[in-house]
Parts: C-alpha cells; structure tokens; sequence
C-alpha cells in the first residue's frame, strides 16, 4: 500500500551529486533500509539495485555489522590517529592485506575514496623523491574515469563536468588516456570486450611526449565505474602494467566500486591477473554503514619513505586526517571480512554473474538501447538519448523503475546495476525484467 508522504521542509540541504532543482520536483525520500531492501515515504518497498552507491554489497542493517560498532563504542569511541593507534586498526590493515594481491603489504586508511586517492597521488610522489627522482611529478589519468572530487581526484579523472567549473584548480602536469568504449567494435559484449588491447599504447605516445622521468604514475579504475560499467578490453590492463614496468612509473588501481568481490573476486587486481603498485579502496569495506577507504602499497615503497625520513623521532610522510584508522569504522570493517568469511560472499556473487549477464543481455533488441556491458556483479545499458537533452531519457527510466518497485542508477544516459551480493536469483531477474520494462515506459513517454 503507498499513500502520499508528509511535506517536508527542503529548504535548506544542498544535496550532492544531484540535480537540485529537478529533485524538488521529484524527491526521493528514502525511510529505512533492511536487506535488499529499501522503503521510501511512500510506503514503497525498493529493491537495492545498485547496493546504495555500490557500497553495500551486504544489505542493510545486518546486525552483526550494528553489534560490533555499538561494542566498539562502549569500548573506545575514538583513539586519536596520530602518534598512536588502537590494537584493531593494525589486524584490519594485516586482514586487508592478506585478501590483497602478494606484495601489497600496507595499508594507509582515510575516509573516503576521494580521500584515498589523493593519498595514493601524494604517496606516489613522495616515494619518487625519496628515490632521487624528484622529476617525476605527472600523473596520467584516463578519460571518462572517476576519481572522487579532491584536487588531485578531479584533476586525474575524465568527467568533464567534474572538471570544467574547477579548471583553476587543477594540478598541473597531469595527461589523460583514452577510454577503452567504442561502440562500433564492441557494443553488447559479455564481459570484456575483445577489441580495444591496442588502447594502452597510447601510454607509450604520452611517455614518449612527456619522457618517462616526468611521470610519476598512471591511475586507472580497472573497470570505470560512474560513468557506466566500461569493462576493459582484453589484455589492456596486462599492457598497461608492462608498459609502467618498463618506464619505472607506479600503476594504481582506484578499486574503490571494483574492491571486495564486486567483480566476482578480492579485487579487480585479482579478477584480471594485473597487480599494481597500489590499490585505492573504500565503499565496501565497511558495507557502506560508516565512512572509510585506505590505498594497499607495496611494502619496498613504504620502506623507501620511510628510508627517506631522516632522524627516527622524525615524520617521514606528512599526511594523515584526523579519523584515519578511526576505531569505529575498523569495527564495522572486521565485521564486514567477517561476514565475507562465513557467508562466503565473493562466491555468491560470483554464482550470480552469470544470472545477471543473461538477464542483462536478453534486453538485447529493445528499442532504444545502444549498449549492454556486464562484468562481476555490475552491469549497465547504454540508452539512445533524448535529443538535445541529455540525461532525461535515464531520468525517466529511473523514475519509471522506482514505480516498478526498483532501484538503479543513472548517469548521463547510461543506466548502472550492481545489486548486493546477498540477493537471490529471482531478484537479480527481477531486477532486470523491471528495467527493461521501464525503459519500454521511458521510450514510450516521448
Ligand atoms: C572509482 C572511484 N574512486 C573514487 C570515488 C570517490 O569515493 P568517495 O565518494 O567515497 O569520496 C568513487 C566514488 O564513487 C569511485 O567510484
């Protein structure tokens, strides 16, 4: 039964990420959340689409997650982060660790992906001047990819309306590869698309224009996340990685949507056989409950740094926020590897792709689908846009979802899914015959 929500007063919260103007129009008021489930003031039951920002892979209110952070509480509500730290933090970096790719055997938590990648950046450059190579100051970012919004996150992503306002701002010395999506050679591939290796040369064209000893490293999701499931051709990532090799630049995955089991493993790394330097993560290590990231680092980079840092009662890396390692979210963090262990989660995602694939590509044929990309538990659909307006196609078919009892997630006019690891079968089907009959709605309405 859904009846009309109570008005509420808007007036004040500036809401991220979001079309003001329009959601004032159309609010989406969410009440509680339970499983896979959400419930809006409507009295509507939505299922989790896309596992709230693609950081709860769990659901929701898993109360093993609850108990572990009211006991932390009552035990220590916050240890200051810098010049100590709390037993719990140093057992969930070596618990992270041994999930990791051998040879990341370090852990620096923030808390927030963006956070996370600023730290990878500053990492990066610190360990290049602390070996002699105070040159190496460029980092090579990708078009289309997603880097959170601190200076360095925007100034290495490719979204141009994350950069355009803030052009003033921006690093200097920063390049940009390619994305890896053409729609002519690769448009409904399962998984990786086999077109599209050659891509990475383009590093090679960058390294040659710049010289490599400019270069202090190449920062790439795996598979780029926000602006659509772009899932990388085959062997790209592997060139990529013999490309940095060669030329001593660092290579760090931005696993922050890709990290625990979302692609049907530990981690991205893990899923495409390419380990490197650094891992960027955050979202699901706490199953989204309370904020944290971190960046994995490779232990010889860590020992150069702290070769680098002089007299012993000496910092030797000036970076650091005030809740990092925060006791808190280290609680929910060990609940949430705690919870992958018994319920054995990367496995049921993995048993889940396959479903999601075939649902996802049976869309195929639709009117007004362009693309249809999946990989791991993430899929997306590429839609034919409105003319001249762009982005109103999806808004529609996100509308039209939430009225068939769904959620997911719209960026310009792609439509995400990545439905929570604990979801059934039927759901995921569910899920995706529900999409695909909102987009017949949104191709209809106009
Ligand atoms: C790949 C990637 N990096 C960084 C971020 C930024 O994370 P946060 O929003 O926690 O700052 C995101 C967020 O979606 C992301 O997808």
């Amino acid at each position: 039964m859904t009846s009309n929500p109570k008005p509420i007063d808007m007036s004040a919260y500036w809401l991220p990420y979001t079309p003001n103007r329009y959601f004032h129009q159309h609010p989406k008021v969410m009440k509680s959340a339970k499983g896979a489930y959400y419930f809006d003031d409507h009295g509507r039951k939505l299922f989790d689409g896309l596992s709230g920002l693609w950081c709860s892979p769990l659901g929701h209110a898993d109360p093993r997650i609850g108990a572990a952070i009211a006991k932390q509480y009552d035990t220590m509500d916050y240890c200051p982060a810098f010049q100590m730290a709390s037993e719990a933090t140093f057992t969930l970096a070596s618990r992270i660790v041994k999930l990791a790719p051998a040879g990341l055997d370090k852990v620096f938590f923030t808390n927030s992906g963006s956070e996370a990648v600023d730290t990878a950046l500053k990492i990066a450059i610190g360990y290049h001047r602390v070996q002699g190579n105070a040159s190496r100051i460029r980092m090579i970012g990708r078009e289309r990819a997603y880097h959170g919004v601190g200076i360095g996150g925007i100034s290495v992503g490719g979204i141009v309306a994350n950069r355009k306002m803030f052009a003033s701002m921006m690093m200097p010395g920063v390049d940009h590869l390619p994305h890896t999506l053409n729609l002519s050679q690769m448009a409904f591939s399962k998984g990786q698309p086999t077109w599209g290796a050659h891509l990475a040369d383009e590093l090679e064209r960058i390294v040659a224009l710049h010289d490599a000893n400019t270069i202090a490293a190449v920062i790439l999701e795996p598979v780029q996340g926000s602006t659509g499931v772009l899932v990388p051709p085959l062997g790209y990532l592997q060139k990529i990685r013999e490309i940095c090799t060669k030329h001593g630049i660092l290579l760090i995955f931005d696993e922050v949507i890709t990290g625990f089991g979302r692609l049907s493993a530990n981690f991205g790394a893990d899923r495409f056989g390419v380990t490197p330097d650094m891992i960027v993560f955050a979202k699901a290590i706490t199953n989204g409950v309370i904020p944290m990231g971190g960046v994995l680092v490779r232990g010889d980079i860590y020992d150069s740094i702290m070769g680098g840092g002089g007299q012993e009662q000496l910092i030797e890396f000036f970076h650091g926020y005030t809740y990092s390692g925060h006791p808190i979210p280290v609680a929910a963090a060990h609940a949430v590897l705690d919870i992958f262990e018994s319920d054995d989660l990367v496995n049921r995602a993995k048993a889940l792709e396959p479903i999601l694939e075939n649902a996802l590509h049976a869309l195929k044929g639709k009117s007004g689908l362009l693309d249809i990309r999946n990989i791991g538990l993430s899929g997306a659909v590429e839609l034919e846009p409105v003319p001249g307006k762009p982005g109103l196609r999806a808004m529609k078919v996100l509308e039209a979802c939430i009225e068939r009892g769904v959620l997911v997630r719209i960026s310009n006019d792609t439509i995400a899914v990545g439905p929570p690891f604990i979801s059934t079968p039927a759901e995921v089907e569910n899920l995706i015959s529900a999409l695909g009959d909102a987009v017949d709605d949104a191709m209809k309405s106009n």
